[in-house]
Formats: structure tokens, C-alpha cells, sequence
């Protein structure tokens, strides 16, 4: 669509996207180009995919002057810069703060590039606010939203884009218009899920059920920050993360194995043991899943 936009205004050169080390966008072809081609999991693709601008998310002045002199020598061969806003999830659950997350708009909007938030992941309040692009005061041109749009019942992704891109497909002429979608596109049991969840995130209180889980998740995890095979413990919004020294598969595939022994289905990865609790989830349930965090990670130290 990012790409469309631009031939459909005329210019025919931005085929290229500016995405960041240690994300993760999806497992289709362009989504998988734009994911971290070394630490991420589409290796075997490698010389079949398209070649993107993949970058450090700029973190100091010095990396920010950098991430500008790039963006300078090849913006106007960009359709737009891509980011999974505050957390990136299944490249690391990795945070990055507001600041950052709005200078980096800035700088993609400096350059007249559209700027994309895959919020896939942070939407409809995983983060804390709403969307995470409110957090940092920012409106993102283009917004990617899946998994709790149907409250994760169903599947269903949805494309939102600001008015201006809008009006560069619609149109009579048919080279305007966006041939792609796939044989379920807005399928009807979907949408009716993703109405009524959405209904129900307006009648229910999600954002304190997040709070409340935030803060929840800070008191009965931090207490893993001492341990010496804890490398860090982190929460943002209703995302619990607890990063182990240890980040072998063996000892993955063991805390799974304890994990499930309590009847708890966690999925530890790459060093980390999170959690992304459904909103809904109860104080008790909660409670239930960092007892069985602290057990299983304490019980790895004397393994
Ligand atoms: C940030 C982000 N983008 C995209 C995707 C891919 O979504 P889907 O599997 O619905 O294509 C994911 C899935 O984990 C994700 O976390």
C-alpha cells in the first residue's frame, strides 16, 4: 500500500522501506524482508526476499545524527519507515522509550516519508494507552492492527491509513485502485468478532485492567531482578518479561517442559520467559502464572 501510494502520486522510485534490527513484521514475503535478516528466523529466505534499509533503532544523539545522515542519502528511495512502536516482541521484547519512538517520526516525517506503526502486537492497549503511538503524542500515516482487534479470537488484520493516502487509491481509473486481499478478506464471522470486542472494549475497563495488570506484574516480578541467572526483568503495560543469562534451546525447552508439568502454558524464547496476559485475566490467574515464573526459573538455578 505505502508503495502503491507513491507510484499512484506519480513518483515510481520508492520501492524501499526503512525497518530496525530485532523486528518482526510477519512471515509473508514483504513482511518478512522488513524483519531482522540475522537475528530473526527467515534465514532459509534470505537471498529470496527483497533487500531493505533494516537499521539500529537510533537510541543517543550520535546514533539519532547517524540514523538522519542515512535517511539523507536514500529517502528518496523510501516509501516509508516501518517500527513496531515501544516494544518489539518477537524480535527480543525489546522496549524503547516514547522520546525515542517520536524523534524517530520526526525525522521520517522531516524526510517526507511515511511512517508506519505495526502495532500488531503493542494495540488496543498492550502497552498501556490505547495504541502505543499515543504514548510518544505521535499519529502514525499508515497503522497495521491484528490479534486483539477480534480480542484474539479470530483472525483478522486491518490496514488504517490517514486521509491523504486514502485518497490516492480512490479513484476510477483501476491502476489506483489496491488489488491485494486474500480469499477471507473482511470475512464476516471475523468483522462480528472484531465488532464485538471492540464493543466491549468500550463498555469494559480495559485500560485499568491494564493498569492493574502492570502494576501487578511489576510487584511479583521485580523480586526475580536479584537472582544471579536473571539477566533482566521488565514490564510495559500488560507485557511481563523475565530475561535469562541462559538463553540456551536445551534450557528453553526445559522451562516449557516445567512450565507445562504445573499446567502452565508459557513459551520461553530466546532467553526469555514473558507473558502477555489476556485483559481479563483474574488477580489469582495472574498470580498463578509469576508463582510458577518464579518457581521454574529459581528451580533452573538449582538444576
Ligand atoms: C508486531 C507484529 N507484526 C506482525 C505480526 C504478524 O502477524 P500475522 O501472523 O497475523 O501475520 C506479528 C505476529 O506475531 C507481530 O507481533
Amino acid at each position: 500500500m505505502a508503495v502503491q501510494y507513491w507510484k499512484n502520486k506519480g513518483d515510481h522510485r520508492r520501492s524501499k522501506f526503512v525497518s530496525f534490527h530485532h523486528a518482526y513484521h510477519g512471515d509473508t514475503m514483504g513482511a518478512m524482508s522488513l524483519s531482522d535478516p540475522e537475528n530473526g528466523m527467515h534465514h532459509v529466505f534470505t537471498n529470496y526476499m527483497p533487500k531493505q534499509y533494516i537499521m539500529d533503532i537510533p537510541h543517543s544523539e550520535y546514533s539519532f545524527s547517524e540514523f538522519e545522515t542515512m535517511l539523507e542519502g536514500i529517502h528518496k528511495t523510501v516509501a516509508g519507515v516501518i517500527i513496531e512502536p515501544l516494544v518489539q516482541c518477537a524480535g527480543g521484547m525489546r522496549f524503547h522509550s516514547p522520546d525515542i519512538l517520536a524523534e524517530i517520526h520526526r525525522i521520517c516525517k522531516q524526510y517526507g516519508l511515511l511512517f508506519i506503526a505495526d502495532e500488531i502486537a503493542t494495540g488496543f492497549g498492550r502497552t498501556g494507552m490505547r495504541f502505543a503511538c499515543e504514548e510518544a503524542g505521535i499519529s502514525p500515516d499508515m497503522m497495521c492492527l491484528g490479534k486483539a482487534l477480534t480480542g484474539g479470537t479470530m483472525t483478522l488484520a486491518a490496514t488504517l491509513t490517514n486521509t491523504e493516502i486514502f485518497e490516492t487509491f480512490l479513484s476510477d481509473r483501476l491502476e489506483h485502485a489496491l488489488m491485494h486481499g486474500p480469499t477471507f478478506m473482511a470475512n464476516p464471522l471475523a468483522c462480528a468478532s472484531a465488532n464485538a470486542s471492540l464493543d466491549l472494549f468500550e463498555t469494559e475497563p480495559r485500560l485499568a485492567q491494564i493498569e492493574a495488570i502492570e502494576t501487578q506484574l511489576h510487584t511479583e516480578l521485580s523480586p526475580l531482578r536479584k537472582r544471579a541467572n536473571v539477566k533482566d526483568v521488565r514490564v510495559k503495560g500488560a507485557i511481563g518479561v523475565v530475561e535469562l543469562h541462559d538463553s540456551t534451546f536445551e534450557t528453553m525447552q526445559r522451562l516449557r517442559k516445567d512450565f507445562v508439568d504445573r499446567g502452565i502454558w508459557l513459551r520461553p524464547y530466546a532467553g526469555l520467559v514473558y507473558t502477555m496476559p489476556p485483559y481479563t485475566i483474574t488477580s489469582d490467574e495472574l498470580t498463578t502464572l509469576t508463582d510458577a515464573i518464579h518457581h521454574c526459573v529459581t528451580h533452573l538455578d538449582h538444576g
